[in-house]
């Protein structure tokens, strides 16, 4: 018989190479296997799970090994205090895209908005914007799997009333409507830097990474057709790349010139993305 803490030596030896966190990912793999918090693993390190709950350990254990991320072993990531479903099909939501929600909160405040959150994705935006304020919020994807997920999200977070997920390109869906606050962290990666296998971003849809050749194509379409989608007063936030920060403000100046532009940081001090409004610039 093996115990949990013997489990978890293999299984964390088994990732040390593959993994920046290989204990951490080893008890996230078997906590989940055993449908047990991490800290009961702790707790109960001599425990001894079963040889199916050892091998289906096991399985993921050499899924990770491969780089499959632990967010898509666990289908589930966490997300501004909430747990969302994610698969294959949707980008794992990052937590320098909760900046957006800060931003939205602190705009939208107490009133029922007009909020659009372009590819949406894992509607990991829309969902935390909808639970966390009285907006109404409409999600555009490209991918039906992921409004699929979208959706499902919703109906989870108690949010489906308020949340509105279509399939299309970028704003077709909304066709004329016009919006208070438009969020987007579309596909930003130069396609030459895309990761490679066993990059754990490598298992992440093209479809969620790919800018193209400069990473902001999917911005120059955004842009083109976001003036005539926005009330006098909106705000505009939009996530990119550090490096192609100076290309997006570049973009938004030629297609929205009365707004200002405020570069905004990440956690990590990168300029992250840009704040996009009628009042003055703040830096
Ligand atoms: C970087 S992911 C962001 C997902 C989510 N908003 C988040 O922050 O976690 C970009 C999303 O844009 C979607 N997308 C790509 N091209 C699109 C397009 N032309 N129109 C609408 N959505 C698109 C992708 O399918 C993907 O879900």
């Amino acid at each position: 018989m093996t115990s949990i803490a013997e489990t978890l030596a293999q299984g964390t030896a088994l990732l040390r190479d593959s993994s920046g966190s290989p204990y951490a990912d080893a008890q996230l793999l078997l906590a989940h296997v055993l449908n047990r918090g991490r800290e009961w693993l702790v707790a109960h390190g001599d425990a001894t799970p079963s040889v199916p709950e050892i091998q289906a350990f096991q399985r993921l254990g050499a899924k990770r090994s491969r780089g499959v991320p632990v967010a898509y072993l666990l289908g589930s990531a966490g997300f501004y205090g909430r747990e969302f479903l994610v698969n294959e099909n949707v980008l794992i939501p990052r937590p320098e895209t909760e900046h957006l929600v800060d931003e939205a909160r602190r705009f939208i405040g107490d009133r029922p908005l007009r909020v659009l959150d372009v590819g949406t994705g894992s509607g990991a935006i829309a969902c935390t914007i909808a639970a966390e304020t009285p907006a109404s919020v409409h999600g555009t994807d490209i991918s039906p799997a992921a409004v699929g997920i979208a959706n499902e999200n919703a109906r989870r977070l108690g949010v489906a009333d308020r949340c509105h997920f279509c399939v299309g390109d970028l704003t077709e869906p909304v066709g004329a409507q016009r919006f208070d606050l438009v969020v987007a962290n579309l596909p930003y990666v130069p396609s030459a830097e895309i990761a490679r296998e066993p990059d754990p971003i490598a298992y992440e849809p093209r479809e969620a990474l790919d800018g193209g050749p400069d990473g902001l194509a999917l911005y120059r379409l955004l842009l083109d057709a976001l003036p005539p989608l926005v009330n006098p007063n909106a705000l505009i936030l939009l996530e990119a790349a550090p490096p192609t920060i100076p290309g997006l403000s570049a973009i938004v100046r030629s297609a929205l010139p009365h707004f200002a532009i405020t570069v905004c940081r990440d956690y990590a001090g990168l300029d992250r993305y840009l704040r996009i409004s009628t009042g003055v610039a703040l830096g």
